[in-house]
């Protein structure tokens, strides 16, 4: 008869057999999964057969959610992470060695902009920044040099800077580069960057995947054979995602589609709503007519989205004045939630920065971005407008400073752009 200790372990770990296919995918919450002997234990960690041993290698719950977001890009295949930037990071690492040349486009979310500036560059991967509506000046980037990538956001944040995909990819591979696309603004229910030619596309799946601020994660989705390297990655480096993260994960999934029209919809009425309004100098929302790119919006994606930015005549004051009024939004961070948040980077993440260097990351004095929620689009328009009277109050009788519009390019190194 064994010891107590010994039975407990035996007796509290037998997973129960299940005849009946459960209608969610189970949080299979263990690191180590045994095999029958040893040949087949080496033959799992090799690869040679399919199957699992070590949860940073392979877990069924992140599987289930990386073939699911894979099925819903058109994709052959997926591999999910412990953060939209851990993605992002595999991705990029599988791509290129010391030597090789980014081009990316100016308007990238800020931590991206970090690691291919601080990271990548430390490690002797250099990055040329472009600007994003200016196709000629990316082809004459592609054609300066040899490049491995073109790295481009789908809608970009904070400047929603919709990219012409299927163009990009064609420039790019005509000049022997692969495209990468961050598809996070997005989601795959407004856009498959994988039908319009790109290479790996990787998602923030924190934002509107996950939809409800309440889990991080991430994903790359590619050819078998990409995904095959870019999991070689991960499985060195670590951020591997927890099941229970992808459960919830794998939970919002189900729901994508109907939050993305709410979002949409409200979006594109507040943004119209507040075009031409008194105090608003500009409104970037991809739905609207004078959106700079709105044809390619309109061809590429299904509907508008959920992001918008706006520019006060008022500049930063005004910017501050406004947020402070908000009374639904959070004033915090981050993006794509059942909340509607608000970010003026001016008075928060780029507080640090003059007018000059704002103008020249792109971001007017101005300019605040919205992520909207799931709210009622009456109690949005009714804050929204109570938050403008606030701004007005604070601007400038003669208007105040005339704000700079997005995209500028802003000088490779920089490392502005919201956070989140
Ligand atoms: C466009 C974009 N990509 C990537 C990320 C990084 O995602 P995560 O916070 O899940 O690492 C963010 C975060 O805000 C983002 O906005």
């Amino acid at each position: 008869m064994s010891g107590f200790s010994t039975r407990a372990i035996r007796a509290a770990t037998q997973a129960p057999r299940v005849d009946q296919r459960p209608n969610s995918v189970p949080i299979y919450q263990s690191v180590t999964f045994s095999s029958a002997d040893a040949d087949e234990l080496g033959e799992v960690l090799t690869d040679k057969r399919s199957g699992y041993a070590y949860a940073r290698i392979g877990n069924p719950t992140d599987e289930s959610l990386a073939a699911a977001i894979a099925e819903l890009h058109g994709a052959e295949a997926g591999f999910v992470f412990a953060s939209g930037m851990a993605a992002i990071h595999a991705s990029l690492l599988s791509l290129v060695r010391a030597g090789d040349r980014i081009v990316c486009t100016q308007a990238v979310y800020g931590s991206t902009r970090s690691l291919l500036v601080n990271v990548l560059g430390g490690l002797g991967v250099r990055t040329t920044f472009v600007d994003p509506t200016d196709i000629e000046a990316i082809e004459a980037a592609l054609e300066a040099e040899p490049t491995r990538v073109l790295y481009v956001e789908t809608i970009s944040n904070p400047t929603i800077v919709v990219s012409d995909l299927a163009v990009l990819a064609g420039l790019a591979h005509r000049h022997g580069a692969l495209l990468v696309v961050d598809n996070t603004f997005a989601s795959a229910y407004l856009c498959r960057p994988i039908e319009l030619g790109a290479d790996l596309v990787v998602e923030s799946a924190t934002k509107y995947i996950g939809g409800h601020s309440d889990v991080l994660a991430g994903v790359t989705v590619g050819s078998r054979e990409r995904i095959a390297r870019v999991r070689a990655i991960q499985t060195d480096t670590g951020a591997s995602l927890a099941p229970l993260a992808a459960f919830l994960v794998l939970r919002g999934l189900t729901t994508l589609a109907i939050r993305m029209q709410r979002h949409a919809a409200t979006a594109a009425s507040l943004a119209g709503w507040l075009e031409g309004r008194p105090g608003v100098a500009r409104v970037f929302h991809p739905s609207l007519a004078s959106h700079p790119q709105a044809e390619t919006a309109r061809r590429q994606l299904r509907l508008g989205g959920g992001m918008f930015a706006f520019e006060l005549t008022g500049g930063r004051e005004a910017g501050r004045a406004f947020i402070d009024a908000l009374t639904i939004p959070e004033r915090t961070a981050s993006l794509g939630s059942i909340h509607t948040i608000v970010v003026h980077p001016p008075s928060t993440t780029h507080r640090q920065l003059s007018d000059g260097d704002l103008a020249a990351a792109g971001i007017a004095p101005g300019l605040l971005r919205c992520s909207v929620g799931l709210e009622d689009l009456d109690d949005l328009v009714a804050d929204f407008g109570h938050a403008l009277d606030a701004a007005g109050a604070v601007t400038p009788p003669l208007g105040g400073e005339r704000v700079a519009a997005p995209p500028t390019p802003a000088p490779a190194g920089t490392t502005a752009a919201v956070r989140g």
